[in-house]
């Protein structure tokens, strides 16, 4: 079930808000200018859809979202616990970090931990099955995909070379749980 716990960032340990209403979660992110969605199911997905099966899909959302926010081009990136590279992949954006993109995920499956630093506060977000969120460009974020990932999520981009994680070089995600840890 998608989750949002907000958090004064000098204090992980107690969080200022929890909830699972999508709608709650919604408003909450809307407010510091990230986009929440949640999509209608659009019914069963075979295990072995293809990409273009699961792009045909949510054909309409996602040309509604590719409109709103520019973006050129979407991918579907499906993850397993089997991966040989999930260790490093999940490692990859596990610290603070900065793209110069919006990183924008819909999870068609399986889930994902959001975590977006905005201002003095921590928005931690368990995203899961229909989910759709972006994080705006600039905004100071890590994600974590456990370490037995098992997702699959549509990417949305802007240009091709793009979505390069630039550090912050604080600790700050090391203070606060990571997936496995919720
Ligand atoms: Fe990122």
């Amino acid at each position: 079930m998608s989750q949002l716990k907000v958090f004064a960032d000098q204090n992980p340990n107690d969080a200022l808000l929890d909830t699972t209403d999508g709608a709650q979660i919604a408003a909450e992110l809307n407010r510091v200018g990230v986009l929440f969605e949640r999509w209608a199911a659009p019914g069963e997905i075979a295990d072995d859809a293809t990409q273009e099966e699961i792009l045909a899909l949510y054909q309409e959302d996602i040309d509604r979202v590719k409109a709103k926010g520019g973006y050129q081009t979407v991918d579907v990136l499906h993850m397993v616990p089997t991966h040989p590279d999930k260790e490093a992949m999940r490692q990859k954006f596990l610290n603070e970090h900065r793209h110069h993109e919006d990183e924008v995920r819909f999870f068609v499956k399986g889930q994902g931990l959001f975590c977006l630093h905005i201002d003095d506060k921590v928005y931690q977000v368990l995203c899961t099955r229909n989910d759709l969120i972006s994080v705006p460009a600039n905004t100071p974020h890590w994600f974590d995909m456990g370490p037995e990932p098992e997702f699959t999520a549509l990417r949305f981009f802007d240009n091709v070379e793009g979505w390069v994680p630039h550090w912050t070089e604080s600790d700050i995600a090391g203070k606060f749980d990571r997936l496995d840890q919720l």
